[in-house]
């Protein structure tokens, strides 16, 4: 479904992804793990268009992709990034109507507010409050919920669970477990190495811009020299 090659990227002068390649496919999770600044939140950044592709290929049901945020969007790609950009000055409902609004009947699913109040009952007991006025497990739903409004093909989260309290986490995963039954694609990056590896179906490690390992999830989890090596658990 999503596939790079050999892909270069970086902030200006400074080269951070070296030659990385994976690939994630339909129906699947993929997990993908590393210390900090490995290049993970890069990775996306360079598959939404947000950074150049100095080198390589990226290509997404078989097509280079767009490299443009606004179209890799509309042709199918949703993302949550770490900062979760929620509108503040927004009301939850107003964060979600914007969403519906530019994306309804587009691509794969056929998520409406309704259904995604349905998935965060939560949220809907907080439709009038601001964007800021939200815990941040609440603004995690919210940036999940908006991304799902976007009817994704592929649903791309940036440490969906970082700085939430564990009961959140629980809660986050069970979600995202929810939509992985339901059959939609997802690239998740993640610090949480139990929260990772429980609900991927295929696990790339990043270390210094490259792919280093890749595999499934008992894989990683059987091998505590690759653990030891490149993730520091
Ligand atoms: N805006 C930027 N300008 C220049 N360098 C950056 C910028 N953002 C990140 N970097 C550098 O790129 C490298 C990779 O960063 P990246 O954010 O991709 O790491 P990461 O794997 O997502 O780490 P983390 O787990 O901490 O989020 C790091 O060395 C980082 O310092
Ligand atoms: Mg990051």
């Amino acid at each position: 479904m999503l596939e790079l090659n050999t892909v270069e990227s970086g902030y200006g002068e400074t080269q951070v992804l070296h030659g990385l390649s994976l690939k994630a496919q339909a129906g699947r999770v993929l997990a993908i793990l590393g210390r900090n600044g490995a290049g993970k939140s890069t990775t996306l950044k360079t598959i939404m268009g947000l950074l150049p592709l100095k080198s390589g290929a990226i290509a997404f049901d078989g097509k280079p992709i767009e490299r443009q945020p606004f179209r890799v969007a509309h042709d199918g790609i949703a993302y949550v990034p770490e900062t979760r950009d929620i509108f503040p000055s927004l009301t939850v409902r107003e964060n979600l109507e914007i969403a519906e609004a530019r994306f309804r009947g587009r691509g794969g699913g056929d998520w409406t507010m309704a259904r995604v109040l349905d998935l965060f009952p939560r949220l809907g007991e907080r439709l009038d409050n601001g964007g800021t006025q939200l815990s941040g497990g609440e603004q995690q739903m919210l940036a999940i919920a908006r991304a799902l409004l976007m009817n994704p093909r592929l649903l791309i989260l940036d440490e969906p669970t970082e700085g939430l309290a564990p009961i959140i986490v629980r809660l986050i995963h069970d979600k995202l477990q929810e939509l992985r039954q339901g059959g939609l694609s997802m690239i998740v990056v993640e610090q949480n190495f139990g929260f990772a590896t429980s609900l991927a179906d295929d696990v790339a490690v990043v270390s210094r811009g490259q792919v280093v390992w890749a595999g499934d999830p008992a894989g990683i989890r059987g091998d505590t020299q690759a653990q030891a090596r490149w993730l520091g658990v």
